[in-house]
């Protein structure tokens, strides 16, 4: 039996795995929900537009939203979301929505005409339908918006409204650059889902964790370690923090810890990203008192795979090895700080950062870096 995941535990860390709660997307969830329920009860609907970086939560939320409805109204609303990266022309994404109302051939019918099916038949069968279009970006900017025109026409052809479309983006700029003749139409709501800032990914990583992995098998520093990467190289992306924690997850398993670590999760992110982020290392500009004193750092940090944070307990060590190793007293031990201080600042590859006003290894795998200084430094 695996320490760290729960049976089954490595697929609540998977893209396709819809979580229970969604922290921080309560609200775009709740203001979506009043938005189809207007449309639905009261015919007040205008397109909404959701729109945020990769890995936001928006398919998430939409899924939500889709569950959601379903529960409420039941028989009278069907719901469907399709992906339209791989539907990026109007007409395919158009049928592939039809398609789950009416049955459509293959040939022979103009988008104006499977729409007026589809139409009729949510008509006689007084039936709401709700869909959502993920992923539209491309879709809308290669046809410039003709998804958008036809959807909201229909609204104005017919005297009942029965379809309520929900666009979701990346980036809102392809709607903004749309013709006037479209945008003038497109006056609904736009939600935005910003990028996850780095206490907000704890909060999603913490129900995951109850979910996914066995109790006390990850540490409060792989949980810091991991959510400062994500949020500094990865803009917030959800998606890259899940991965990132699975990863790290089966290395530790691999080397039969008992729980995940914060130099798990570095070299989770050196397996997966250097060739990306072009991360090797290369310390060679470093004046020479600034690698002896990142190496007896790298040193002291080697003892214990959780050190994360740059604390008092690390530099004192630091400094001993600092002592001992090059027989130097050219600095004394409350120098050290400012000196990794500035490492921090000006060293462009992040051997050390700076989480929240305090020093942490936070990027590199700790026994990487040693491996790197000690070759430098005595070879
Ligand atoms: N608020 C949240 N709570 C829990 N999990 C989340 C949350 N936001 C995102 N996730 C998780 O992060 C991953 C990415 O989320 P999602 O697919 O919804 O992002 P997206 O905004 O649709 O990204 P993309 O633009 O790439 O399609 C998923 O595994 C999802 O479960
Ligand atoms: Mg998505």
């Amino acid at each position: 039996m695996s320490k760290i995941f729960k049976e089954g535990g490595e697929n609540k860390f998977t893209p396709s795995y819809v979580p229970k709660k969604i922290p921080h997307r309560e609200q775009q969830l709740d203001e979506l929900i009043k938005i189809v329920k207007d449309g639905i009860d009261i015919d007040a609907y205008a397109i909404p537009i959701l729109y945020g970086e990769t890995g936001t939560g928006k398919t998430t939320t939409v899924i939500h939203l889709l569950v959601r409805i379903k529960e409420i109204y039941g028989e009278r609303v069907e719901v469907k979301r399709i992906n339209a990266t791989t539907l990026s022309r109007t007409y395919m994404a158009v049928t592939a929505l039809a398609k789950e109302i009416i049955s459509v051939p293959s040939r022979g019918l103009s988008i104006e005409e499977i729409l007026n099916r589809l139409y009729d038949r949510l008509d006689i069968q007084d039936v709401f339908y709700v869909f959502a279009i993920d992923d539209a970006d491309e879709l809308i900017r290669r046809e410039k918006g003709r998804i958008l025109e036809l959807l909201t026409r229909i609204e104005e052809n017919y005297d009942r409204r029965l379809m309520l479309p929900i666009i979701v983006v990346r980036n809102i700029k392809y709607i903004d650059a749309l013709p006037g003749h479209i945008t003038s139409k497109l006056g609904g709501p736009r939600i935005e889902f910003p990028n996850y800032d780095k206490n907000q990914l704890k909060d999603i990583l913490r129900e995951r964790v109850e979910e996914g992995l066995q109790e006390g098998a990850i540490t409060q520093n792989a949980v810091e370690c991991a959510t400062f990467n994500v949020d500094k190289l990865f803009h917030g992306n959800a998606r890259e923090l899940l991965n990132n924690i699975l990863k790290a997850g089966k290395i530790a398993e691999d080397e039969d810890a008992p729980k995940i670590y914060a130099e798990h999760v570095r070299n989770a992110i050196y397996k997966s990203y250097t060739s990306t982020l072009a991360s090797g290392i290369t310390v060679t500009k470093a004046r020479d008192r600034s690698l002896r004193i990142l190496w007896s750092l790298f040193k002291a940090l080697q003892e214990n795979p959780d050190y994360y944070y740059i604390d008092d307990k690390v530099i004192e060590k630091t400094y001993e090895n600092y002592v001992s190793t090059f027989h130097l007293n050219d600095i004394s031990m409350e120098d050290i700080p400012d000196i990794l201080l500035d490492i921090a600042i000006n060293e462009t590859q992040n051997l050390i950062s700076i989480d929240d006003g305090r020093l942490a290894a936070a990027h590199l795998p700790v026994s990487k870096v040693f491996n790197e200084l000690t070759r430098h430094l005595f070879f």
